[in-house]
């Protein structure tokens, strides 16, 4: 079969298209043959190696974590899909195996999916809807008639997470350039920014809760128009903390991790048309290294996909 590998750390231009064995699953695997898989910028981050004391990755190593497929073969300890059955999956990220045509996955990160849904749009809930899902409802708390802003909603996780905010209740404000600014709207937000030409500390005070995947300046800004026992949740890189600690504002670095529960919970979304994925550009498993440059170039819209 084909996948897309790496030999070691690297750069983008790093990756091959291979003819690799299939993969044979362990005794609680599920064999799925890959329809379509969504890249993240984590795996641009696990290629050069900046998230390697978490996940250390062994080489050759399958990139990839997010897919959605049809049920080849299982192991003889699954009991939750069959061959045939059409389902969603994140991988462990040090385990990859996503940007290939079959992936072999531990029957936990496999969220069965009804037949009557396209299952490539699908592709895109497993990391990134599960973290705005994480952000917003674990660590964020979101209540009804909360305040919320949502930096990049035009986003992967952005554009999951201004559709969760809404359903929750919350009174969403999200920040867009001004190209994505109806899709933002369109998505539920009660309030937009354009980023680039707008200060957004302007236009919000008081805040309950930002959901930020942006970082430096972004965050600390944010910091600014939240109130007092308000909190920040952010995703891109660890940052500190005790600052905002002791101005009252409660900030937590989220770190997501493959949690069947949250898959379970936004896909039932997904699967009731409650939860739209916004689908940017698709590739070919063989353009891999265009699609992941692409990805590192910003400014994608929802999701980017590899058809496979
Ligand atoms: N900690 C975790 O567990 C976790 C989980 C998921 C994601 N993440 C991280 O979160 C970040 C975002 O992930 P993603 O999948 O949402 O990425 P993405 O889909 O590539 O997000 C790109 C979006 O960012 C917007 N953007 C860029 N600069 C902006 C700014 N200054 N203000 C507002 N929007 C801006 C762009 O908007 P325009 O095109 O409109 O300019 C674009 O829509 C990444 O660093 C990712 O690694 C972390």
């Amino acid at each position: 079969m084909k996948a897309a590998r790496i030999h070691a750390y690297g750069a983008i231009d790093d990756i091959r298209i291979e003819d690799v064995p299939e993969p044979v699953p362990g005794l609680d695997d599920v064999l799925i043959r890959v329809e379509a898989a969504a890249l993240n910028p984590m795996d641009n981050k696990l290629l050069a190696g900046y998230l390697k004391d978490f996940f250390p990755l062994a080489f050759p190593y399958t990139l990839g974590t997010d897919l959605a497929g049809t049920v080849v073969a299982t192991g003889p300890l699954v009991a939750t899909v069959r061959p045939g059955d059409r389902v969603i999956a994140r991988t462990d990220p040090a385990s990859g195996g996503a940007f290939a045509e079959l992936a072999a996955v531990p029957a936990r990160l496999v969220v069965p999916m009804s037949a009557d849904l396209p299952l490539a749009s699908l592709a895109g809930l497993p990391t990134a809807a599960a973290s705005a899902w994480q952000a917003l409802f674990e660590a964020g708390a979101v209540q009804p008639g909360q305040s919320v802003l949502i930096h990049a909603g035009a986003g992967g996780v952005g554009s999951f997470a201004v559709q969760l905010a809404k359903r929750a209740g919350a009174h969403v404000t999200a920040t867009a350039s001004a190209a994505n600014l109806d899709l933002v709207r369109s998505l539920g937000a009660d309030g937009v920014i354009d980023y680039r030409n707008q200060d957004f500390t302007a236009f919000a005070t008081g805040l309950d809760l930002v959901i930020d995947t942006i970082g430096g300046e972004t965050l600390e800004r944010s910091l600014g128009i939240i109130r007092r026992g308000g909190k920040l949740i952010g995703l891109s890189a660890p940052f500190d903390t005790e600052g905002p600690k002791a101005r009252g504002i409660d900030a937590q670095f989220l770190f997501h991790q493959s949690d069947a529960g949250r898959l379970a919970a936004v896909a039932a979304l997904a699967t009731d048309g409650r939860l739209q994925s916004v689908i940017g550009q698709e590739f070919a498993l063989a353009d891999t290294v265009e699609a992941l440059r692409s990805l590192s170039k910003g400014g994608a819209r929802g999701k980017t996909l590899l058809m496979v």
